[in-house]
């Protein structure tokens, strides 16, 4: 068994990798609790007074952004907080991501950064440059390590466990962050757990992702959709990443792809009674909006568990680190 390190305490987070022990995750979980409690109680709880933490977001979001601006705003710290950084920064005049880095270090004197950029790098890039943690808004195709905590987490408040479950990703895992990222952590959370990643073959997982899995957990791949959902305990569900495709100047293909998952009552009916229906959202089409009343949906619950788990994670990061980074 690997050794036990609380290893959030002043540390970069920047990728799933970083957590090999799943004692780290239940802690942030235990953490989360009492920051639900104060949410909930609307209790002052300021333990970030004094501290700066600068968000740097280069592409559009609104429940990452939002939810890490409120995390660091009720823990009382100094948020810089800039959206657009693609289009408003000196990014447009071309400056490198390090030296505006290393200016965001000065003009805010922050003691964190939250980056979320296009690039899959960007945020080691970051790591390297920064003083100080750099925290993964989100990183181009390849992770998005606290939005699968916040999935982790509302898994958790579900089944209360993460052994025997077979949770079911569907849709972009080619170009999709949050399938992978939350299936590296599924796998520190147990090796008796199945992942079947269903999505059109144009989309499928990389296989240099899936070697990553190898060996760690059950992983299957199929694209018959309708035959998976009686069999899965969760259903994790994702956008077509139509901007990839843009880029690429592939949107002839996005077309072909766009509508072929698509969740709609009657295929909820075939689900377990028990099941639970997750997205990190935004949702396009690939969830009608029929569903979101059934029992099952959590996709607006995950929302929520986004600012306690981000509260949470601040926290740790900020205040009770004795390990100082390596610099
Ligand atoms: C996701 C993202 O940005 O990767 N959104 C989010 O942060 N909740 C998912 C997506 O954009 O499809």
């Amino acid at each position: 068994m690997p050794k036990y390190q609380s290893s959030f305490f002043h540390q970069d987070f920047i990728s799933v990798d970083q957590i090999s022990h799943k004692q780290q995750i239940m802690e942030l979980f235990t953490h989360a609790d009492r920051m639900k409690k104060y949410v909930e109680h609307h209790k002052i709880h300021e333990s970030l007074k004094g501290k700066s933490i600068a968000i740097l977001f280069y592409q559009p979001s609104t429940r990452t952004f939002s939810s890490f601006v409120a995390a660091a705003t009720r823990l009382g710290a100094y948020v810089t907080a800039i959206h657009g950084m693609s289009e408003v920064s000196s990014a447009v005049k071309g400056e490198s991501l390090e030296d505006t880095i290393q200016t965001i270090c000065r003009t805010t004197a922050a003691d964190a950064i939250v980056l979320r950029h296009p690039g899959d790098d960007s945020n080691q890039i970051a790591a390297e440059t920064a003083p100080i943690p750099i925290i993964n808004g989100g990183s181009g195709k390849a992770e998005h390590p606290t939005q699968s905590l916040l999935d982790l987490y509302t898994i958790y408040q579900s089944y209360k466990k993460f052994d025997g479950l077979h949770v079911a990703m569907v849709g972009d895992i080619l170009y999709g962050r949050t399938p992978k990222s939350l299936a590296k952590l599924l796998a520190v959370m147990s090796s008796n757990i199945k992942i079947t990643f269903v999505s059109p073959s144009r989309l499928k997982a990389p296989q240099s992702f899936l070697q990553t899995l190898k060996g760690r957990v059950q992983v299957g791949e199929t694209e018959n959709f309708k035959e998976v959902l009686p069999q899965v305990d969760v259903l994790y569900m994702t956008r077509i990443q139509k901007e990839w495709f843009e880029q690429a100047g592939k949107m002839t293909e996005y077309e072909k792809v766009k509508n072929r998952l698509i969740l709609i009552p009657e295929l909820v009916s075939l689900m377990k009674k028990k099941a639970i229906i997750m997205h990190p959202l935004p949702r396009v089409n690939e969830i009608d909006h029929k569903v979101d009343t059934d029992p099952r949906v959590r996709y607006f619950d995950q929302m929520r568990a986004g600012l306690y788990i981000r509260m949470a994670l601040l926290e740790k990061i900020l205040l009770r680190g004795r390990l100082q980074k390596n610099k």
